[in-house]
């Protein structure tokens, strides 16, 4: 994949964070007040990604902390699945206006960092979270709703599983049975069904 000019290798997730942190490479640095590098375990088995950073996380510099990153804690404490615990990042590191889709030029100047935090973290699941980030990491992925609650064989052996993005579970509130909320309530569970089975030692699902 293509590297951004300013993004040579970097050592260690630090020295990366420093790199990205200061990153003018794309028309959304313009109007960012904070790169959301992302964070969580630097270990982690599972990274979560999602598209780019919202209102609150511009201004914080964090991912997921504003209403739909509330709604990821809630999906995550339904089974038990601490932040810590998990990587979480973006497509994109700087706020898109208005929070639009990304452009694609922008994907594709900024993901090498995700590449490169990809490579340090090392995760062996990656859950894409909503169709901007799905169709990115996996472009013959069908459509999110078609794709969501999937194990997908995709790099060697790291697995991605698609699910619906949290802003989205904010637009239908409904808990009932086909809803947004309910398949999503399915699909962490798989989630955490497979992080069960890594600790036993059992072989995990792919399609
Ligand atoms: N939506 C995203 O896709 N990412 C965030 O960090 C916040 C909202
Ligand atoms: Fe750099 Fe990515 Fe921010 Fe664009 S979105 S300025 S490529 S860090």
């Amino acid at each position: 994949m293509k590297q951004s000019p300013d993004a040579p290798a970097a050592v260690t997730l630090e020295s990366l964070r420093s790199r990205v942190l200061s990153c003018t490479a794309c028309p959304l640095a313009a109007s960012r007040a904070n790169v959301v590098f992302g964070e969580g375990s630097p270990t982690a088995r599972v990274m979560f990604i999602g598209e780019g950073p919202g209102e609150v996380e511009d201004t914080t510099g964090r991912p997921f902390v504003g209403p739909a990153g509330q709604k990821l804690d809630e999906v995550l404490a339904s089974v038990g699945i601490a932040r810590e615990d998990v990587y979480i990042g973006n497509i994109v590191k700087c706020r898109p206006p208005g929070n639009r889709v990304p452009a694609r030029g922008e994907m594709e100047t900024c993901t090498p960092f995700l590449e490169a935090q990809i490579a340090l973290i090392q995760p062996l699941l990656v859950v894409a979270l909503g169709n901007t980030a799905t169709q990115w990491l996996k472009p013959d992925a069908p459509g999110i709703t078609q794709s969501r609650g999937t194990f997908y064989s995709w790099r060697g052996d790291i697995l991605l599983f698609p699910m619906f993005h949290p802003s989205y579970l904010l637009r239908y509130p409904s808990r009932d049975k086909g809803s947004p909320k309910y398949l999503t309530w399915l699909d962490i569970q798989k989630v955490k069904a497979w992080l069960a089975e890594r600790e036993s030692g059992a072989p995990a699902p792919a399609e």
